[in-house]
């Protein structure tokens, strides 16, 4: 029996791609694993008449552990996202998105390192809206203590659990005042369970400022569900983009590692998606499953395959190689560092 059981959704698009490659980087890294496949999205609809059929989630739940691929949601019409059902139904409620430079992928900043912890359940993503009259329009932003105490913690034990220094809750309290406030007054009264670790906050306006003049200052950003929306993605864009930065919804209930790209229908089935966001997805769930050696190999062996050659990267990092070409070089790195150790 393989050490580990963990369900995999390689998705749609260049999601296949990118799950093959990853799922043969894990095996060259050398850990043992039982991947439990299933289809979700357009495909489950044809197969199964259900975009997220329920033995997807039961599988999910019975393994605790899921690696994700893109799903294409259909504008408009169609079935509605179902990575915004599988976060709803099993209660991921922390969305964690480190954010960190690495060689060889030139951008604006050098050295940013941080980790954005998202708020997944509620905010203005709770979907209740309507129309009060004709014109006029409502939506509700719903923020509870419960939510909000709980999502604080899960950002302390974080920084406690990675030798992190600092964690600055990011909000609009000045304006609103009952939410936000009740968020900020929740993270002031868990930060009193942490007095090793720093804790204050910024309003969102003047984060994104300072985000993009002097990333280096913060080290865990904690944002409600529609400021982390957009705050992931100012920070994913520091360090080079939706391509290379990682992504996990984590809840009591289980953990799904994803990258936080698309489809990507444009350049599907053409060897040519970058499998670094997925990896690095990986990477957190190798962490997350007790691999940290496993972790630490292929975090390493990524540095070298970045810095080895323009035909090892992918085009939308700059390189000149196919997905296939970054695959090979990974598990020819990996199997070279097992080698260097026997
Ligand atoms: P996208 O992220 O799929 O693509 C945006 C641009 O980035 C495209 O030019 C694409 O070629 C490029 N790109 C994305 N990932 C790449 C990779 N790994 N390697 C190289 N290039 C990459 O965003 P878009 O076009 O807005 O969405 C396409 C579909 O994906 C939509 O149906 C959307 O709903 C879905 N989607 C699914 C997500 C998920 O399942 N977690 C997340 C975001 C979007």
């Amino acid at each position: 029996m393989a050490q580990h059981k963990i369900t995999l959704l390689p998705g749609d698009g260049i999601g296949p791609e990118v799950t093959a490659s990853v799922v043969s980087i894990i095996e060259c890294a050398g850990v043992d694993v039982e991947w439990e496949k299933y289809f979700v999205g357009a495909e489950a609809i044809s197969r199964f008449g259900d975009p997220l059929p329920a033995d997807v989630l039961e599988s999910i739940l019975r393994n605790k552990v899921a690696l994700k691929g893109p799903v294409t949601t259909p504008i408009g019409t169609g079935f509605s996202s179902i990575n915004v059902r599988l976060r709803k139904t099993l209660d991921l409620y922390a969305n964690l998105r480190p954010v960190k430079s690495m060689p060889n992928i030139i951008t604006r900043f050098e050295d940013v390192d941080i980790i954005v912890v998202r708020e997944n359940t509620e905010d203005l993503y709770s979907g209740l809206e309507h129309e009060v009259v004709p014109g006029v329009v409502e939506s509700l932003k719903i923020i509870t203590e419960k939510a909000s105490t709980r999502i604080a913690r899960f950002a302390f034990e974080y920084a406690r659990t990675h030798g992190r220094k600092r964690v600055t809750a990011v909000h609009k309290a000045n304006i609103m005042k009952l939410s936000d406030g009740l968020f900020l007054q929740c993270f002031r009264n868990v930060a009193k369970e942490y007095p090793n670790i720093e804790a204050d906050d910024k309003i969102v306006d003047n984060l994104c400022m300072q985000m993009v003049m002097n990333p280096q200052q913060f080290d865990i950003l904690l944002l409600e569900n529609l400021y982390g929306d957009i705050v992931s993605d100012l920070a994913a864009g520091l360090v080079g983009g939706l391509g290379v930065v990682a992504g996990a919804n984590i809840g009591e209930a289980g953990a799904v590692f994803e990258a936080v790209h698309g489809s990507a229908p444009d350049i599907a089935g053409q060897n040519k998606a970058n499998p670094l966001a997925l990896l690095k997805s990986a990477v957190l769930m190798l962490h997350h499953i007790g691999e940290t050696g496993a972790a630490k190999r292929v975090d390493d062996a990524i540095v070298k395959v970045l810095d080895s050659g323009a035909e090892h990267r992918t085009r939308d990092i700059g390189g000149i190689g196919s997905t296939a070409d970054f695959t090979i070089a990974m598990c020819e790195t990996l199997r070279r560092g097992t080698r260097a150790e026997d």
